[in-house]
């Protein structure tokens, strides 16, 4: 295969955030508007994990379901293996449908908590139709829980059972039962401790070598993507600020909110930035700032930045979008 495995192409999803009919029709107030994903495009190739960060709200976990097909877009495509991600039970979405999976923030929201972890894990296998043998879903099930460093006999037990870690394993071992090639991980290790984070992060990535996945991997913590991504977007209020290789984001990042958020990063080697507080608030996505979103909390806003909203330019296998950085005024 050559081309990308997703192509993300001018994603945008608008909220509808509107008082309710009636208080709108007293208050003669028009329907209001959320901007939760602006304009995003980017690619992701086989056997690659492309990182997406950014703070709360900043549009990540919507995007994670608009690719997956859990959430429609008001407007743009997601390609998988060039063929439309679509909300409806065609065949063809269908046959699609077996190929991605998507491993929630939660691992105790995620799992029902009155199957049996063997259940949990063979649903998407048994829902997608992949395998029907009674027998063989047995076997697969095991293989799945050794896969994930849990053993056979876990798969009689419930949820509550097990830690946070090993609930994050079974949830990794249900998302690997249909066989998927592309796996969205939508802050898999946010709610656990930072050593059991490295453990469920380290096997990731050996699932990955060893089944030759392909992951966007969503995260608000950089130190966690940065050993986890090949490349990494930074998202601000919906849209993609920059995009650049995992390491070139950490040495020279261009964009002020990247250099920001890597600012506030602790123990972070290789760059020899001051640590400094991420400072000002996230605007409001209802009524965002003009022009540049990030303007009112960049250091190096200019009178155009209030003005004219920067495009996302590709320079090299990178790409940012601000005004300075296309003219080549901030040295990194
Ligand atoms: N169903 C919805 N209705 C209205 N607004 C929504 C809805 N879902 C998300 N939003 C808004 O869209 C924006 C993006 O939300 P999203 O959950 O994608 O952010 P996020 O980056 O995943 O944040 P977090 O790090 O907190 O998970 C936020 O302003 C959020 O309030
Ligand atoms: S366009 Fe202006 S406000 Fe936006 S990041 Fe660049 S310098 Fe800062
Ligand atoms: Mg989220």
């Amino acid at each position: 295969m050559t081309g990308p495995l997703i192509k993300v192409d001018k994603l945008t999803r608008d909220f509808d955030v509107s008082k309710p009919w009636l208080n709108r029709v007293i208050e003669r107030e028009a329907k209001q508007y959320l901007r939760a994903v602006d304009d995003v495009s980017f690619e992701i190739k086989k056997g690659e994990t492309l990182a997406l960060v950014g703070e709360s709200g900043s549009g990540k976990s919507t995007i994670a379901k608009m690719l997956v097909g859990l959430l429609k877009p008001t407007s743009g495509t997601v390609l998988f293996d060039d063929q439309p991600m679509r909300m409806d039970t065609s065949d063809n979405m269908q046959q699609l449908r077996k190929r991605f999976q998507m491993i929630f923030q939660s691992p105790f929201a995620s799992l029902n908590p009155r199957w049996k972890v063997s259940d949990i894990i063979a649903e998407p296998m048994v829902v997608l139709g992949v395998e029907k043998d009674r027998n063989k879903i047995g076997k697969r099930v095991d293989e799945l829980l050794d896969l994930v460093g849990l053993s056979e006999k876990d798969g009689n037990k419930f949820p509550h059972e097990f830690s946070g870690g090993q609930r994050q394993r079974i949830a990794i071992a249900r998302s690997l039962s249909s066989n998927p090639e592309f796996i969205v991980c939508d802050e898999p290790t946010s709610a656990l401790d930072v050593s059991v984070q490295a453990q469920i992060l380290n096997l990731m990535r050996d699932l990955q070598d060893e089944l030759g996945l392909t992951y966007l991997f969503i995260s608000h913590d950089l130190s966690v993507v940065r050993h986890m991504a090949n490349r990494i977007g930074v998202l601000y209020l919906g849209a993609l600020v920059e995009v650049a290789e995992s390491k070139t984001l950490f040495q020279k990042p261009k964009h002020p909110y990247t250099r920001m958020l890597l600012d506030a990063v602790p123990d972070l080697e290789m760059t020899n930035r001051m640590r400094k507080e991420i400072t000002g608030e996230i605007p409001n996505p209802i009524n965002p700032p003009s022009g540049c979103t990030f303007h009112p909390r960049c250091p190096f806003a200019e009178e155009r930045c209030k003005i004219e909203k920067p495009k996302l330019l590709i320079a090299g296998s990178g790409a940012a979008a601000c005004h300075l950085v296309e003219d080549g005024l901030l040295s990194t």
